[in-house]
């Protein structure tokens, strides 16, 4: 099988220009943002050469302060003390609503794409408005002051979004737990977070199947003793969802009894806006610390320039709001800029696989962003789901989360943009709150499969892996790091700063580490690699393999296990276990199954094993470590290439291991 890494170096050389109908519109319409290579270059030298100058500028642009900083940026990544705009103070729910609110009150904020075809709603500015004011208003009365946490756990409709906006119309810190997690996920991150108030609804539906919201949060809190009230959105209003007064809350009867007007809480640009969690190379999630200035520029500025939006665009992003995606691309940068945002509650195969292609050409979607899972899955429903609808008015479309193969590329350039569209591949992370790597639409020539340049003030180095030296020049590969502050980029870890310098900062020193392995071409081309670290990639979402392992220690007849990623070529990669058993437990079909719905229960769906494979023995060193890159090279197809095996203990079970592995692939 032919890999992504070689895919992308084979086709390195196909270069795509800009459409002329991006760069020179016709009908009135703008010019983009950045319209040449020498425009991006001159601002790109501008934000490295004058950082203070030009994101004075960009930051008073952009946003409206409260109190206008004095300060542009302090600290380093040496010091991991970074803070942007320190002095300046903001509301972001002001930003994001009221302003267009009071000045275009009927403007579109959210188009609602429910998971029933056909029942899509908008929600104005105004309304958004009064929404978020009222909710504002129910959570001050729960008693909660600037400062504290509230988890979110939501399905994708506009009330998430509303939930997460009257947090930050208070200065209150969200924590959006993705609704597909478990009640042992759910719990595990309301707990770190220290959250009393759980947002959340009836239940969710996806695909035409309701998921059992509330329940699911019902279990988690039978461990989170301090969570005090949980305000309940009926989405769906079926009969017996459990319901306990006063704890729950419904919330039509609490916002109902509120004010639709709170005045916002003016906070400092560094106070925290939100935490979110993600997965690293141990079993325990760590809570993403963003700020509410550096993080919300850095969510509009990319969007105005990557996705080159304009008044009276139509932005559609398809992932959930329980995602770093969802937060800048869903809520935060679209309603900075005073855009329309697109929700999407349902799945792109539901009713069939034209669904997001009928809502480009409902709502007149002008940019669309995806994961490239999603585009390898539609791709092979063929072109017919995509051709029969009108996608005239797209102009830019995009790709997140993981490496995008030259050919899925082409296959969106060519079909869902119909060779007039610009795709721009953007590279970015949870912890960098925005885009860090992306062609911008109407300046960069493409290379399918590359994230091309860095943003703004994003100044990047490929370093030897070994000695943590800068590789200088070009056509070199090593891992990627940025060398000076953003200003979207994450300050912290909740309750262990710690923990955020020995990841990201410690590993070289001076540096940001990203985890992520990465190539500069000749020509100067970023291509990103894939993760150096213990983290896998399952459908653009981050698993750690520690985590899949913990989940599956918790079994009895768990002895051992190791957790790999196999290449996949719709989802990238794919969750590959190795277990072996107690000795009192046998090998069955009906154990494996077993071990499986193990992981799914306790993370939830998105971590289950596609593959688990039951041995008698892991490859381990002499001292008794268990040698993954021998797992990860097997699974790969490529047990020729297994390398150095001096440190193998008993080479004599790679021959099973092998034989085993190619029976269940
Ligand atoms: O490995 C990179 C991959 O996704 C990781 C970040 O995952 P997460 O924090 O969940 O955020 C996903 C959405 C931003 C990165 O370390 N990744 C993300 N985008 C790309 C990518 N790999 C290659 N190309 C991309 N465009």
């Amino acid at each position: 099988m032919t890999t992504t890494t070689e895919q992308q170096q084979d086709q390195s050389a196909a270069v795509y220009l800009p459409h002329p109908r991006l760069v020179s519109p016709e009908g009135g319409r703008a010019k983009p943002w950045v319209s040449s290579m020498a425009e991006y270059e001159a601002l790109y030298k501008e934000s490295i050469a004058e950082p203070e100058q030009f994101w004075t500028r960009m930051a008073t642009e952009t946003l409206t302060w409260d109190r206008p900083f004095r300060h542009v940026t302090h600290g380093s990544l040496k010091n991991g003390d970074v803070a942007w705009f320190p002095d300046g103070r903001l509301n972001v729910a002001y930003n994001c609503v009221d302003r267009w609110a009071l000045a275009d009150p009927d403007r579109v904020a959210f188009v609602y794409e429910a998971d029933e075809p056909g029942k899509a709603t908008r929600v104005t500015y105004k309304e958004l408005q009064e929404q978020v004011c009222s909710l504002a208003n129910v959570l001050a009365a729960f008693g909660l002051r600037k400062g504290e946490t509230v988890a979110i756990y939501m399905p994708m409709i506009p009330e998430a979004a509303v939930a997460m906006l009257a947090c930050a119309r208070l200065g209150l810190v969200h924590t959006v737990v993705f609704a597909g997690f478990s009640s042992a996920s759910l719990a595990e991150r309301v707990a770190d977070a220290r959250a009393r108030v759980v947002i959340t609804a009836d239940e969710g539906l996806r695909g035409g199947r309701p998921i059992r919201t509330k329940a699911i949060v019902d279990e988690a809190l039978q461990s989170c003793p301090e969570v005090e009230h949980v305000l309940v959105f009926r989405r769906t209003g079926s009969e017996g969802v459990p319901f306990s007064a006063p704890r729950d809350v419904w919330w039509h009867e609490a916002v109902a009894a509120q004010r639709p007007y709170c005045p916002p809480v003016e906070v400092s640009a560094e106070d925290p806006l939100f935490l979110l969690y993600t997965s690293g190379s141990t079993g325990k999630p760590k809570g993403v610390v963003h700020t509410s200035g550096g993080y919300l520029l850095g969510a509009a500025l990319t969007l105005k320039y990557v996705f080159d939006i304009h008044e009276g665009d139509v932005f559609c992003c398809t992932a959930d709001i329980g995602w770093i995606t969802g937060h800048s691309y869903v809520v935060y940068g679209p309603l900075a800029l005073g855009a329309t945002s697109v929700i999407f509650e349902s799945v792109p195969t539901y009713p069939d696989a034209s669904r997001y292609w009928r809502l480009v050409e409902e709502h007149r979607i002008t940019q669309f962003y995806t994961a490239p899972t999603a585009i390898r899955a539609l791709r092979r429903h063929g072109d017919d789901f995509v051709t029969r609808c009108d996608l005239s008015s797209l102009r830019v479309i995009g790709s997140v989360g993981e490496p995008i193969n030259p050919d899925a590329w082409t296959w969106y350039s060519e079909v869902v943009g119909g060779g007039r569209c610009a795709v721009v591949d953007t590279y970015w992370q949870t912890e960098t709150g925005s885009h860090v790597i992306t062609p911008l639409p109407g300046a960069t020539p493409a290379k399918p499969g590359s994230a091309t340049f860095p943003f703004f003030g994003v100044e990047l180095a490929i370093l030897d892996p070994t000695s943590g030296a800068e590789l200088e020049g070009n056509d070199v590969s090593g891992v990627l790091a940025i060398k000076r502050p953003w200003p979207s980029m994450a300050r912290t870890i909740a309750g262990d700063h710690k923990r955020f310098l020995d990841t990201y900062l410690k590993p070289y020193p001076g540096y940001y580490f990203a985890g992520d392995g990465a190539s500069r071409d000749a020509d100067g081309y970023y291509w990103i690699r894939g993760r150096v670290d213990d983290v896998i990639n399952v459908s653009g979402h981050r698993m750690s393999t520690a985590e899949v392992e913990s989940a599956l220690i918790c079994h009895p007849a768990v002895a051992e296990s190791a957790v790999v990623g196999a290449p996949d070529e719709v989802t990238g990669q794919s969750i590959c276990a190795f277990v072996t058993l107690k000795d009192s437990y046998t090998a069955t079909d009906a154990l494996t199954a077993e071990l499986v719905k193990e992981v799914r229960t306790r993370i939830g769906p998105i971590a289950t094993p596609k593959t688990l494979i039951l041995v008698d023995e892991l490859p381990k060193t002499r001292s008794g470590k268990i040698i993954r890159r021998i797992l990860r090279k097997v699974v790969a197809g490529e047990a020729d290439q297994l390398g150095d095996l001096s440190t193998l203990s008993d080479q004599s079970i790679l021959e099973v291991l092998v034989n085993k592995v190619t029976a269940a692939l």
